[in-house]
């Protein structure tokens, strides 16, 4: 049992020894697309060291630093003019990042001190859509069951995000979507007295859009629909007795036209 442990015990520091050494550890660094970003080697370089970095899973040397010459082979086919190294530090910017340089990045450091690798995991995101809000609101305040309204936040084409609605800072409900590109919508009802507590929200692991909801304003339309609702009937009955004290009116008068047969009158009647 003792001689099990304790070879467990050099197992385990044999593995630290040989790979703890920085060497399998994968950084991840997530981005949005158009922005820059820095991978960092966290070392100066000193006049004989070689820094080189590699890209995709093939590799590809794309910069390098050695006796202090920086290299940046043929990564133009694929970076364009988006890649710079720093000559003291031999970290690497890549400016206005596309979604094609989501990948791993492979750091390898030769020096009179050993060689050291770092790894980090690039992954670039889609820049968030601004959440939508629509409403139904309630149509008619007979009912004691219309005082809710029906909302739906929802964004066009996304995917890795999530979409949530919160009230003040917690979250009523959320629905997530991986790789693929979908439109996502996410239903909320709300009381129509709540004013300006609720939020809806999209975010990835780099950023997040905030919609907040502004009831009087997504109901303004259907409050006015209301409005209007109980105006036409009494706009009905006042044309309506217009038409019929005209009518008397006419009737009135073409009677003493009838007599006297009055230009005026006529115009009238045209
Ligand atoms: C890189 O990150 C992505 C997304 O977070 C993950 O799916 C992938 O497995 C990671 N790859 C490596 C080599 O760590
Ligand atoms: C949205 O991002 C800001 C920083 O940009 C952060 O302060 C805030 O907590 C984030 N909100 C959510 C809901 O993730």
């Amino acid at each position: 049992m003792l001689a099990y442990i304790s070879c467990l015990i050099w197992l385990f520091i044999c593995v630290e020894g040989v790979f703890g050494a920085g060497t399998d550890e994968v950084k991840p660094v997530s981005v949005t697309e158009g922005d820059s970003v820095s991978l960092n080697t966290d070392v100066q370089v000193q006049s004989k060291d070689q820094i080189l970095w590699m890209f995709g899973p093939r590799e590809t040397r794309i910069a390098e630093i050695y006796k202090k010459n920086i290299d940046m082979f043929d990564s133009d086919v694929t970076f364009g003019d988006r890649l710079q190294m720093d000559s003291q530090t031999g970290s690497l910017t890549i400016r206005n990042i596309r979604s094609e340089h989501t990948g791993l990045y492979k750091l390898q450091i030769l020096s009179t001190r050993g060689t050291s690798y770092k790894k980090f995991n690039v992954t670039v995101y889609a820049p968030l859509p601004i959440p939508i809000i629509t409403g139904d609101c309630p149509s008619s305040s007979s009912s004691s069951s219309s005082q809710y309204c029906s909302l739906v936040c929802s964004v066009l084409n996304v995917s890795d995000v999530t979409l949530s609605w919160y009230k003040g800072m917690s979250v009523l409900s959320n629905i997530s979507v991986s790789d693929l590109s979908i439109s996502l919508s996410l239903p909320l009802d709300v009381e129509y007295q709540d004013k300006n507590t609720y939020r809806c929200v999209i975010n990835n692991p780099v950023r997040n859009q905030t919609t907040h909801l502004d009831i009087t304003q997504l109901c303004h339309t259907s409050a006015e629909a209301v409005h209007s609702e109980s105006v036409i009937p009494s706009l009905i009955y006042a044309v309506l007795g217009t038409t019929a004290v005209a009518l008397l009116f006419f009737h009135v008068r073409s009677r003493q036209v009838d007599k006297r047969t009055c230009p005026l009158a006529q115009s009238g009647r045209k």
